[in-house]
């Protein structure tokens, strides 16, 4: 069809989106160790939680593991996840004289060591999170036994009853919601006035980023598409964002495939964001389809600028990224 007759859309991308520096770093520790160690590479869970990165790497010679059981004793390095693990997990890896290579977020590192910086000072800890996530359960298992409660909703704040109220501190998963997170921090704080906070911020700057990008964008859009696997903890927030802020609609998606387009007719208004570990190829997939069918007027919505990077570990620092 010609531009005359083309349905028009406005389009608006979301500043920032995608991938983290956490991401970033951990995907890179997987393609540096395959350069520089050979394939197979074992990646203890999904070293991101998105299928497209996931399925890349794999090509690559990576092998994913639910458990370190399942990786041989061939000498070739194991990674850990970004999302992090318990502490039962090096130390296992150490008593099988395994070659790892901890991907952790330095961010999520920084929750662990605030969580044990409140045991060291006496008090029991509140990780607000969301069960079996594999961050949360990473997270729980830094701390000795017996000093950490999660804490889900403000219902579990109603019912958590501690055996002493006056030393309690809380830290949080990474990747929630920030207006959710101060509901339950307030509803603790007026329970247990004697609460302690985390030294700084738990929600991380890539989390907090990308909700105000996408509340910068919510009102006056018909559909919010928010690129990210169902299994992301970050990118379903963005979904819950959207609608909280005026989108009529918002969907979580893993590709332009998975969008009803036939319910964008003329005159739409779309917006676009991605999870911390959704990469840039799949909101240019959605782009060029938009495009594609549509005549489109594409609007940025810039709330922050992002300039984070985390170096890889010194181990493989050195190997080139992309050969000469
Ligand atoms: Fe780290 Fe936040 Fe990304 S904790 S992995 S920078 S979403």
């Amino acid at each position: 069809p010609t531009a005359a007759t083309r349905p028009r859309l406005t389009l608006k991308l979301c500043e920032p989106r995608g991938f983290c520096a956490g991401v970033d770093r951990a995907i890179q520790i997987v393609v540096l160790a395959l350069k520089k160690y050979g394939a197979p590479v074992y990646v203890r869970h999904e070293i991101v939680h998105n299928r497209y990165v996931v399925d890349g790497l794999r090509d690559m010679g990576a092998v994913f593991v639910k458990d370190l059981d399942e990786v041989p004793d061939d000498g070739q390095p194991v990674v850990f996840s970004a999302h992090g693990v318990p502490k039962s997990v090096p130390a296992r890896a150490e008593a099988r004289d395994m070659f790892y290579l901890d991907a952790t977020c330095p961010l999520v590192s920084k929750v662990h060591k605030q969580g044990l910086r409140h045991v060291k000072l006496g008090r029991h800890v509140l990780l607000i999170g969301h069960a079996g996530h594999p961050e949360v359960v990473g997270t729980l298992g830094q701390l000795p036994p017996g000093t950490v409660t999660l804490i889900e909703t403000e219902e579990d704040v109603a019912a958590f009853e501690p055996a002493d109220p006056s030393a309690l501190g809380f830290i949080t998963q990474t990747t929630l919601s920030v207006d959710d997170t101060a509901g339950v921090v307030t509803a603790l704080a007026r329970k247990f006035p004697e609460l302690h906070a985390p030294a700084s911020e738990s929600i991380c700057y890539a989390t907090t980023n990308r909700q105000d990008a996408v509340k910068a964008a919510s009102e006056k859009t018909d559909l919010f598409i928010v690129v990210g696997a169902p299994n992301s903890s970050n990118s379903r927030r963005l979904v819950e964002v959207a609608k909280r802020f005026g989108a009529k609609d918002a969907i979580l998606v893993e590709s332009e495939h998975d969008i009803p387009w036939e319910t964008v007719t003329d005159g739409a208004t779309i917006a676009l964001s991605a999870g911390a570990s959704a990469p840039d190829i799949l909101v240019d997939g959605i782009i060029a389809r938009a495009r594609a069918d549509y005549e489109v007027s594409l609007e940025i919505v810039q709330t922050a600028e992002e300039n984070e990077l985390f170096p890889v570990m010194r181990a493989i620092r050195d190997v080139p990224l992309t050969p000469a």
